[in-house]
């Protein structure tokens, strides 16, 4: 488990670009190193910022796309091709440009999917997905990067302070009903299977998650503070949102 460390970007846009230059490059590391990545994917703003960025870089070339396994870390059960789905926006942002290999793409199970409005069977089928992936006995694979955005509450993913989820410490991917933040009804990774990443990256920016951002990085018992990589916890970071610190 790694001690959490954190880097100040001057603002929201810098933060987007620095975050993105640094996916390429621990993506070519883990490729070269192991001949493929997996890599997890955040909604919200932050997530979505950088995956623009991706796309808008030259050096996302130096990737060899159809060797990278992507996953999310949560996902809003609604109807495919919602666009307030994780997915669509990634796909959007940057995933219809890229060479992937449609099976590694792990996208969670959309509400009028093969599971229709069974959260549970679907959060099921995604924990049978992981672990398929995974090596030997495991659950997950080793992530070799795992991005959440951060809420102004503190939550990642769609583990939320105080809520049910928050509290599971075993299986890898549930159901969430009732989230505070809309909509709803979501999938989430469970804490354990985040914090088997290598690597987890917490971004946030804006003023509004300073409070979340000291909370988490103080003593305060939230999803956020709780999140580790196996070699790496990075909280990246613009000046608004590091303010309170
Ligand atoms: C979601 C997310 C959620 C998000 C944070 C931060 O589905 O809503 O995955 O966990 O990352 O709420 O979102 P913002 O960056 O938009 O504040």
């Amino acid at each position: 488990m790694s001690t959490p460390e954190k880097i100040v970007l001057a603002d929201g846009q810098q933060l987007a670009a620095a975050a993105a230059a640094r996916l390429i490059t621990v993506v070519v590391d883990a490729q070269a190193a192991r001949g493929q990545a997996h890599v997890v994917l955040t909604g919200g703003s932050n997530g979505g910022a950088l995956l623009k960025a991706v796309a808008a870089s030259p050096a996302r070339d130096a990737v060899d796309w159809s060797r990278v396994d992507l996953w999310w870390g949560d996902e809003r059960f609604l109807p495919a091709g919602d666009p307030e789905r994780n997915e669509t926006q990634a796909r959007e942002y940057l995933l219809d440009a890229l060479p992937l290999e449609p099976e590694r793409v792990h996208v969670m199970a959309p509400s009028d999917g093969s599971f229709g409005d069974d959260v549970d069977a679907a959060a099921a089928a995604y924990a049978a997905e992981l672990a398929e992936a995974a090596p030997g006995d495991e659950v997950v694979p080793a992530f070799d990067v795992l991005m959440l955005g951060v809420g102004p509450d503190g939550h990642v993913a769609s583990l939320f302070p105080g809520h049910p989820g928050y509290a599971v410490t075993s299986g890898t991917a549930i159901a969430v009903r009732e989230s505070p933040k809309p909509p709803p009804v979501r999938i989430s990774l469970t804490l354990g299977a985040i914090s088997a990443a290598r690597q987890v990256w917490l971004l946030a920016g804006g003023e509004g998650k300073a409070e979340a951002v000291a909370g988490a990085l103080g003593e305060v018992d939230l999803p956020a503070g709780a999140v580790r990589g196996t070699e790496r916890t990075l909280w990246l970071l613009d000046q608004a949102a590091a303010s309170k610190l």
